[in-house]
């Protein structure tokens, strides 16, 4: 229990004055209304007294430990001094409010730390997959002046992996300037009625090649014939829709199958990428929206991959104040859903 000055100071005033009183007892010709009058006074005087006493010191030790916080320039410590000194312990109550400022500002040094540590890794991650297409086009190019250019066969082979290194390398500095546009907030989306439908047919025959390539095949399931009509930037939601389809082919199975679903709801429409590839580890599944995450670094490599996809696709769906979600079961394959707006 907490005992407030004026209860503390009231106790110490009833002993003094019961002393006093006792005393007094003892004294020959002291009446009983003496007794009783220097009582009362006692206690009066006493009691206030101490409590002066008291709140001189609470008040003085209050000060200095103001100033200190003010000395040191504290200035997101939100509590004023006539709140902590109206209390009915002002210690405690400052002592509460000092843990909870330093459970805060410890919270604030760790998001710090992480944060630094990340830069760090991204600046690692970075300089890494640049110098890779770099150092094998920059091969390419002195093997050829070296003397492989009077050789025309070997010259156009050489010529044409230089300059697929060199694709790669600006596809990845492309990929890094929309991810820094989008993570400061640098583009705006542009929000219009876009037929979901119709983007996907036109992403589906954008990969045609790619899908070819590993004799897949890509479907859409909808319980609504044509137009599937969201409220959406048709270029970044191309772009969504691209990464996804793209990983489903890329990492689904040889001869796999991709299909795109639109389920209805009161407001939106459920967007989901589905494969029925080897799927993606537990373990991986909440890292794989990270910025160069990679399940298989080197099966995804040699697929082409750099693992800033989904980490643009995070950002686009965030700004669309959507969120995307995963699901994967090992050799079932991987869900990829979001949700988006209908039009009007
Ligand atoms: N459908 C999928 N099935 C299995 N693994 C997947 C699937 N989609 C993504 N992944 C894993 O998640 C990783 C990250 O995917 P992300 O799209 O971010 O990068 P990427 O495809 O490697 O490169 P980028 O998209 O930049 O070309 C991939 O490297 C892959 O390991
Ligand atoms: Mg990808």
């Amino acid at each position: 229990m907490s005992l407030s000055p004026r209860v503390i100071a009231f106790l110490l005033a009833g002993l003094i004055s019961a002393l006093t009183a006792v005393f007094l007892t003892f004294v020959e010709g002291v009446t009983r209304s003496m007794l009783f009058v220097v009582a009362i006074s006692s206690l009066i005087v006493s009691f206030f007294l101490i409590l002066y006493a008291i709140e001189i010191l609470v008040y003085r030790e209050v000060n200095k430990l103001y100033k200190t916080i003010h000395k040191l320039r504290i200035k997101d410590f939100t509590i004023s001094r006539t709140t902590i000194i109206k209390n009915n312990n002002p210690f405690k109550k400052l002592n509460d409010e000092i843990f909870v400022y330093v459970a805060r500002k410890q919270k604030e040094i760790e998001e710090l730390r992480r944060l630094e540590q990340f830069r760090r890794e991204f600046l690692a991650d970075v300089s890494h997959e640049l110098k890779t297409p770099i150092f094998a086009a920059q091969g390419f190019v002195h093997t050829l002046i070296d003397g492989a250019i009077d050789d025309e066969k070997v010259r156009d082979k050489f010529l044409a992996k230089a300059a697929k290194s060199l694709d790669g390398l600006d596809a990845l500095v492309k990929d890094l300037v929309a991810l820094s546009q989008l993570e400061t907030g640098e583009v705006k989306m542009h929000f219009e009625t876009v037929d979901i439908y119709q983007i996907t047919l036109d992403v589906f025959e954008q990969l045609e090649n790619t899908a070819h390539a590993r004799q897949a095949s890509l479907k859409i399931k909808s319980e609504q014939p044509g137009g599937i009509l969201v409220k959406a930037d048709p270029q970044r939601i191309t772009q969504v829709l691209t990464n996804l389809i793209e990983n489903a082919i890329k990492y689904g199975n040889n001869g796999g199958k991709v299909v795109v679903s639109f389920e209805e709801e009161k407001k939106q429409y459920i967007v989901q990428v589905r494969d029925n590839g080897p799927g993606i580890p537990p373990e991986h599944l909440n890292r794989i929206f990270e910025r160069f995450y990679r399940v298989d670094k080197s099966r995804s490599k040699e697929r082409g991959g750099t693992g800033l996809g989904l980490a643009i696709v995070k950002h686009i769906l965030n700004a669309h104040k959507s969120k995307i979600t995963v699901m994967s079961k090992p050799d079932k394959g991987t869900v990829f859903s979001f949700k988006l707006d209908k039009a009007d």
